[in-house]
């Protein structure tokens, strides 16, 4: 036992949730079915499992999950768009389950894809899996952003700025801000207890964004693709602890 124990054992509980959907939507992303669609699933599915979408009334934000297309970096609205051939679709889905929150996005394609496309899902996937990996108690938050960002530009793709993870507990957005690009050996050092997410926006073209009219739907300037995979970690007495597994294990639809 130790003091954040009990904690850890909340968003295990919330993350699983938020993972368990991400499975669950899986079957459905096939050509004609719309993001609203996508949106009352995964709505219904929280709900039914004891849980609460957490985007839905946030800051004005009128649906359940996030659903980004092709140059869509994060916050893409559901709507009645519906998926055709060659759309790359992240899906972000945020879980409360007793006040504790799970936040966690995959990719999902429509076949066929182009080889950039796969290659931009896979790289962006690895980036993540890359930091996450040498998350312990002493390294500082600028190794996570270094991971990534390293990694990222030797494949030539560049890293978004403007959106970055974040502290999550009982509370959706709180300190401290997770960048995922920055230098090693600077910034905060992590702590055991910590819990926050780590979800790298990459991009085929430039690193520019800009948010539309709508206030919400971030796309790359250069309307070049974006991927993006997020986790909620927690940092343990030697290591880390991944909250955001599903039951079913699946990473990535498509990645192998
Ligand atoms: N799930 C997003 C994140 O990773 C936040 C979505 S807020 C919303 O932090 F209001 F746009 F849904
Ligand atoms: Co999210
Ligand atoms: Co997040």
């Amino acid at each position: 036992m130790n003091n954040y124990s009990e904690k850890f054992e909340k968003m295990r509980i919330a993350g699983k949730l938020a993972a368990n959907t991400l499975d669950m939507i899986t079957e459905y992303i096939k050509p004609g079915i719309s993001t609203e669609k996508i949106d009352t699933l995964c709505f219904e599915y929280i709900r039914d499992n004891g849980g609460y979408s957490a985007p839905l009334f946030y800051r004005g934000y009128t649906k359940s999950v996030c659903t980004s297309l092709n140059h869509v970096i994060c916050h893409g609205i559901p709507s009645d768009r519906t998926l055709v051939e060659g759309d790359i679709l992240n899906i972000d889905i945020t879980a409360v389950v007793n006040d504790f929150y799970g936040d966690t996005s995959r990719m999902y394609v429509i076949p066929d894809i182009s080889v950039k496309a796969k290659n931009l899902i896979d790289t962006t996937y690895e980036s993540l899996i890359n930091s996450i990996k040498i998350l312990k108690p002493g390294i500082k938050l600028g190794d996570i952003g270094y991971e990534i960002q390293s990694y990222v530009e030797k494949k030539g793709f560049s890293v978004v700025r403007d959106f970055c993870g974040h502290g999550i507990s009982n509370v959706f957005h709180e300190p401290p801000n997770i960048l995922h690009y920055g230098n090693k050996n600077t910034g905060k050092e992590l702590e055991p207890g910590m819990t926050f997410t780590i979800e790298p926006m990459i991009n085929a073209g430039k690193f520019e964004s800009k948010v539309l009219n709508d206030g919400w739907t971030a796309v790359t300037k250069d309307k070049s693709l974006s991927a993006q995979f997020e986790h909620t970690v927690g940092i343990t007495e030697n290591g880390y602890e991944i909250f955001t597994e599903s039951d079913k294990h699946i990473q990535s639809p498509c990645i192998k």
